[in-house]
């Protein structure tokens, strides 16, 4: 396992800069299919996952695996084109590593996508949700370990670990755009198996919308170091036992059909931002 400490954080940081990356606004994570949005950046500057030290490379069909760092609606953004997943056998610290190097490159602010199974009875496939708060039940925490003080406290709140600002703005501009946003929380599972249906049941009892294997570790380092968290999810399917089986070309294609209004809505947030 890489140790993940200031020494690294420095070393991939002054590679970054190396290769032209400068200072960044917001970090965005592309979840699966939604990594086009990265082509739309001005200026582009991409770096393949393997050339960074302390990044280990992807490996799930459907992520390009590299950064790109450039000009998006006005705004810098460094955008992660696929990311790590803990199911790929990474450690958390190591899911959430391109997080501290967002803060470290001056990010005040994280955009962070996934695709994701709707468990409201109201979602349906090809909706996009807003996230308004999450449950870990990945069976573990990112911030496991020594604290990184230089990034934040031992023990960070997560009282509004979705900023609430960001979620009125989205919402005013999904109006705008006619883009129907639905809201809700987001139930982490480790995954790769999807979940069963009693698992479905038991999130919709304990108060989850959708459930997806990502997101969750992100979005504590993201709060831990005090940026500002925009979370969306891409309903691709009903949840287990909703529908009549689950896969992943199903969530690939849905993924297809709604990313045109997905780069709409998180273009002209950045815009607005
Ligand atoms: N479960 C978990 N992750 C997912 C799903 C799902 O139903 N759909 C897309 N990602």
């Amino acid at each position: 396992m890489t140790e993940i400490n200031q020494a690294l954080i420095k070393e991939t940081v002054s590679y970054l800069k190396n290769q032209g990356v400068g200072a960044v606004d917001f970090g965005l994570i592309l979840g699966s299919g939604l990594g086009e949005l990265a082509e739309e950046i001005e200026g582009a500057i991409r770096i393949p996952y393997q050339e960074i030290p302390g990044f280990p490379a992807s490996t799930v069909v459907g992520h390009a695996g590299q950064l790109v760092y450039g000009n998006l609606s006005g705004k810098a953004v460094l955008a992660m084109q696929g990311r790590f997943h803990y199911y790929e056998g990474h450690n958390m610290q190591v899911v959430t590593y391109p997080v501290r190097i967002m803060k470290a490159l001056g990010a005040t602010s994280l955009i962070v996508t996934n695709a994701a199974g709707g468990v409201n009875l109201n979602f349906e496939a090809g909706d996009l949700m807003a996230i308004t708060d999450h449950i870990n039940y990945m069976g573990s925490n990112p911030l496991i370990g020594a604290n990184l003080d230089e990034f934040g406290p031992r023990f960070p709140d997560m009282s509004q670990a979705y900023d609430y600002k960001y979620r009125q703005l989205l919402a005013q501009i999904a109006q705008d755009l006619k883009i129907k946003l639905q809201v809700g929380v987001y139930m982490g599972f480790s995954g790769p198996s999807y979940e069963t249906p009693a698992e479905i049941r038991f999130v919709r009892t304990v108060g989850g919308d959708a459930v997806g294997m990502s997101t969750v570790p992100e979005v504590i380092v993201a709060n831990h170091s005090g940026l500002r968290v925009l979370g969306i999810s891409a309903i691709t399917n009903k949840a287990a036992g909703m529908q009549s089986e689950l896969n992943h070309e199903e969530v690939v294609e849905v993924t297809n059909q709604l990313k045109t209004k997905f780069k709409a809505l998180v273009k002209q947030f950045l815009a607005e931002a």
